[in-house]
């Protein structure tokens, strides 16, 4: 099977009430870690890629990769840029082999939103790519574009139909108090999701795939586990993963997650160079690492997701 678009992927999903993984890349390691776990569980995946992935590993030696997991596991995998700036880092990305892009117009006006969102559109569907668009904006890091929490904003509900009917996109990411990275809710507080606006948007899109970034669940043990090794990780919480079940249950098709495996692959090698501190054969850190990842993965399709033999 060659890569496959999210279209056939979001309908399944909404149909059968649960969500696809869709998980960051970076190398080799990360992406065969993430691909066992949707082998040994037979769960479909989408791989992404940001714009800082690709000034990292470069474009074709991640699509090479990528291509080099379908052809092992025969997974329906999609291959989709995270937050494109651009139309033209989409197009690229178009040109260049992947299957599905997300045109990140989240920080520009309504109008122009728009405006990038549909030129994006009309181009990735004249070559059979899917697009996704974001309406609201996320706190957090990624790449290098800091939102502060005062001017995150979820997203407006009333917005969301015109923002659909104009610009054509297959999916539709949401603001509803997630945020990127590892810092989302400090500690003792009580993380809370608007799922008031995340069912508004449902009830104004019938069947229309949504999409939730910043789902990372920040893992108390590897955070402790990498401070405790000489790491200097901020004390902080993530998103509750029964609150992420909830939404995988929903409209909810697509369920953004990359700070985790951060986590879980640094751990892994802080421990195993503690433990291990005459290896220096990549082979002997990057193995645990990757089998980290693995974990990590196998969790949240089984906890999280639901995506479990529906490959
Ligand atoms: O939302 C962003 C992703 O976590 C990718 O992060 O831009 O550092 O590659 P990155
Ligand atoms: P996390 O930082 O919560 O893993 O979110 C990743 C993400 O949204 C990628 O687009
Ligand atoms: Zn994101």
């Amino acid at each position: 099977m060659p890569l496959v678009t999210t279209k056939k992927m979001f309908e399944q999903a909404y149909e059968g009430g649960y969500a696809v993984g869709a998980f960051n890349v970076n190398n080799m390691e990360i992406i065969q870690g993430i691909v066992q776990a949707g082998q040994k569980l037979n769960a479909p995946l989408v791989l992404q890629v940001s714009k800082g992935a690709r000034a990292y590993a470069n474009h074709t030696y991640l699509v090479k990769l990528v291509e080099a997991a379908v052809e092992t596991t025969g997974l329906p995998i999609a291959l989709h840029l995270d937050h494109g700036p651009d139309f033209e880092t989409c197009k690229s990305c178009i040109d260049g082999g992947f299957t599905s892009v997300m045109i990140d117009g989240s920080h520009h006006s309504f109008e122009e939103n728009i405006k990038v969102t549909k030129q994006v559109v009309e181009y990735a569907h004249a070559h059979g790519v899917t697009v996704e668009g974001e309406l609201g904006q996320l706190a957090g890091v990624e790449d290098d574009v800091n939102v502060s929490e005062e001017d995150a904003a979820y997203t407006k509900p009333e917005e969301v139909e015109e923002f659909v009917a104009r610009t054509g996109v297959d999916s539709l990411a949401i603001a509803i108090g997630t945020s990127h990275g590892a810092f989302k809710f400090k500690p003792g507080t009580e993380p809370q999701l608007r799922f008031d606006i995340l069912e508004e948007v449902a009830q104004r899109l019938p069947g229309f795939p949504i999409v939730l970034h910043g789902a990372s669940s920040v893992p108390q043990e590897f955070v402790r586990q990498i401070n405790s090794l000489g790491g200097a990780l901020e004390d902080a919480i993530g998103i509750p993963e029964d609150m992420l079940r909830q939404a995988a249950r929903s409209a909810v098709c697509k369920i953004n997650i990359d700070s985790d495996l951060r986590l879980a692959m640094t751990a892994a090698l802080r421990v195993h160079l503690s433990e291990n501190p005459g290896h220096f054969d990549p082979r002997q850190y990057l193995s645990p690492a990757r089998a980290a990842i693995e974990a990590m993965v196998a969790h949240k399709i089984k906890t999280v997701l639901g995506c479990a033999n529906k490959a």
